[in-house]
């Protein structure tokens, strides 16, 4: 968006935990709309700083700690990031903004929330807007708590909240810890592939770059008070998702057919792991007119060639010492 909304500033404030890695904002990172603030969302004096600098209208609220498995191991910095932070930048919203435009379009904030929330489903059915929330994991605790926090502060102040849940995201530049980026590196490098427990598991994937543009459409024209739930509409058990992944990178590597497959490893199953997530996406679709455009093939050749093409981005990123040095050249810490 920031070439897109030339007369827009953009404020980007992120604390760069293992996970944040500045050079993916390489090619923006010179535009005079953008602007970079390193700190912590639960740091209530640097949200308010912000706040009195920059006159936000908007807040896009995509800032949290992500991965299942760093939840089980340490939950608190899930309810440190997620739930005080949310509320953190809710609070100093309401502080900042005017309350009597609130309705009026002046002021959006947008809480980027996950289908995680909703629970486990069985072999049937889907995830809506109105499936009760029955989050199993730290992490999904901790994200239905910070949506609960934002439809409090709809309710109670008015504040216009909007709030969308999306499955599971894929895509260049994410960090390889998650399943798609986790058996793309792993089969480069010709390492064994933990698939927990029978590799039946299901989830719902969705390529980021559709997931960017479902955000921009719900900032742009979702309604107040409103959720929507985002999904790819491309449901696969983690083990066919492991062999179409694997597959490609075995064509893009020129190995012969199936060859990769052999890395799968089966690992013992994650503690209290969800079943199946599937979303149903016909609010959206409906009433903003999104809907997926790339479909899974798409997807995983577009991020593997990515991933086979950025071996430098891969082994910094992986690097906490590149890292640390990088954050220090280019990030001035708050
Ligand atoms: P993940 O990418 O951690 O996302 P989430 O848990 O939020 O859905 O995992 C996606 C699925 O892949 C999930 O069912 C757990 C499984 N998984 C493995 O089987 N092995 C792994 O090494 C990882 C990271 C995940």
């Amino acid at each position: 968006m920031v070439p897109r909304y030339p007369d827009t500033r953009f404020v980007n404030l992120d604390s760069l935990t293992y996970a944040g890695n500045l050079m993916n904002l390489a090619p923006i990172e010179q535009a005079e709309n953008y602007f970079f603030a390193r700190g912590d969302i639960a740091d209530r004096e640097k949200v308010r700083a912000l706040f009195q600098e920059h006159a936000f209208s908007t807040v896009v609220h995509f800032a949290a700690e992500s991965h299942v498995d760093r939840s089980v191991r340490a939950p608190l910095s899930f309810v440190h990031t997620n739930v005080l932070g949310t509320a953190t930048l809710l609070e100093e919203a309401r502080a900042a903004w005017n309350a009597d435009d609130f309705g009026t379009g002046a002021y959006r904030f947008h809480h980027v929330s996950t289908d995680e929330v909703y629970g486990s489903l069985g072999p049937e059915g889907f995830f809506s807007e109105t499936t009760p929330y029955d989050p199993r994991s730290p992490y999904s605790a901790s994200k239905a708590s910070a949506d609960h926090f934002a439809r409090a502060w709809a309710q109670t102040y008015g504040l216009p909240v909007v709030i969308s849940n999306c499955s599971n995201n894929y895509g260049p530049r994410q960090f390889p810890e998650k399943l798609i980026p986790l058996i793309i590196v792993r089969a480069m490098q010709e390492n064994e592939i933990p698939i927990y427990g029978a590799g039946d598991h299901v989830r719902d994937w969705l390529y980021v770059e559709d997931h960017c543009e479902a955000l921009e459409t719900i900032l742009m024209s979702g309604v107040d008070g409103e959720t929507y739930g985002v999904g790819g509409e491309a449901c696969r058990t983690n083990l066919e998702i492991a062999h179409d992944v694997l597959d490609c990178v075995d064509r893009a590597l020129g190995r012969s057919e199936g060859a990769s497959r052999a890395l799968v490893s089966f690992a013992p199953d994650r503690p209290g792991h969800d079943y199946r997530y599937a979303m149903d996406v016909s609010k959206v679709r409906r009433e903003l007119g999104w809907r997926p455009r790339r479909d899974l093939t798409q997807g995983i050749e577009a991020t593997v060639a990515w991933y086979l093409e950025h071996e430098t981005w891969l082994e910094q990123a992986t690097d906490e010492t590149w890292r640390q040095w990088y954050r220090e050249q280019y990030a001035a810490p708050a």
